[in-house]
């Protein structure tokens, strides 16, 4: 059965956990949709895995259409969602619900999410208005890195926590279907995920939250990058990847590769009249 936005209810309702993953690609998402994922998050981390850059604020709308609709070719029984990226949103309710719409014509997304709290609550009030459906995301939210001074755990103190709570509940009203809590202490996101009816989706948030995802590159040994303490590693498939491509070059330099079950065969009667 396809997974939309009733599952992610249904399953806060049945208190069942919720597996999402970060894809950027249309045969990775088909590994994902086949295993039984039941969202894809087509992030902005795209920017730091895939594109490259120091963080996400790079990223354009472009870039996220071009690879949310490749993970919307890939994912057919996969709820895909699909990353707002830096000043796409932020801008005005206006620029939010256009920019929605774009991932959602362009890109195929079936649904959108976007960083903040109380602040972008017009914006999501306004997109899911449009029948497009807004995950939000609060705790680290990546766009904000210059503001924050780096990437630090969040609501650790008192106030930070109760701004937290303040904002998840806001977040409910305003009429996201999920809310992604990142890089926050678990007590808290556990708190959180008890004092609202949409489901939390956890990444260094702690067991309490009602379904997780993961960056695959950080789950699989991909990133050479800094890994947060909050990544779990699935399989070494960096070193397994470097592995074989040394082989195969190895194989390349000593003729051993192609073999002759590698090559396609012509009748010996033409090669020879061929070679005169
Ligand atoms: O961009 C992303 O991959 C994300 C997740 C880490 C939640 O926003
Ligand atoms: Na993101």
């Amino acid at each position: 059965m396809s997974n939309t936005v009733l599952t992610f209810k249904d399953y806060k309702m049945n208190n069942k956990k919720i597996a999402v993953l970060t894809a950027y690609d249309c045969s990775t998402a088909r590994l994902m949709d086949e295993a039984g994922v039941n969202a894809i998050l087509v992030g902005d981390s795209l920017g730091m895995v895939v594109l490259g850059y120091e963080n996400t604020l790079q990223v354009t709308m472009d870039d996220m259409i071009h690879h949310t609709r490749a993970v919307a070719r890939g994912a057919k029984n996969t709820l895909i969602i699909g990353d707002m990226p830096f000043m796409s949103y932020q801008t005005s309710v206006y620029d939010a619900v256009c920019n929605a719409g774009r991932l959602v014509k362009e890109g195929h997304a079936n649904a959108v999410k976007l960083e903040g709290g109380s602040v972008v609550c017009p914006q999501i009030k306004a997109i899911v208005d449009a029948s497009i459906p807004v995950m939000a995301h609060i705790g680290l939210t990546p766009q904000s890195v210059n503001a924050f001074g780096g990437f630090r755990v969040q609501g650790k103190s008192e106030e930070a926590a109760l701004k937290l709570i303040d904002s998840a509940k806001e977040i409910e009203q305003a009429g996201a279907f999920a809310i992604t809590l990142e890089c926050i202490p678990a007590k808290l996101a556990a708190l959180i995920s008890q004092s609202i009816s949409i489901p939390t989706i956890g990444i260094g948030a702690g067991n309490g939250c009602d379904g997780q995802v993961l960056v695959y590159q950080d789950m699989l040994g991909m990133f050479s990058g800094l890994t947060p303490k909050f990544v779990k590693s699935y399989a070494d498939i960096g070193t397994q990847m470097k592995n074989a491509f040394r082989q195969y070059i190895e194989e390349v330099q000593n003729g051993k590769f192609p073999a002759s079950e590698h090559c396609f065969d012509i009748e010996a009667a033409i090669i020879e009249k061929l070679y005169g």
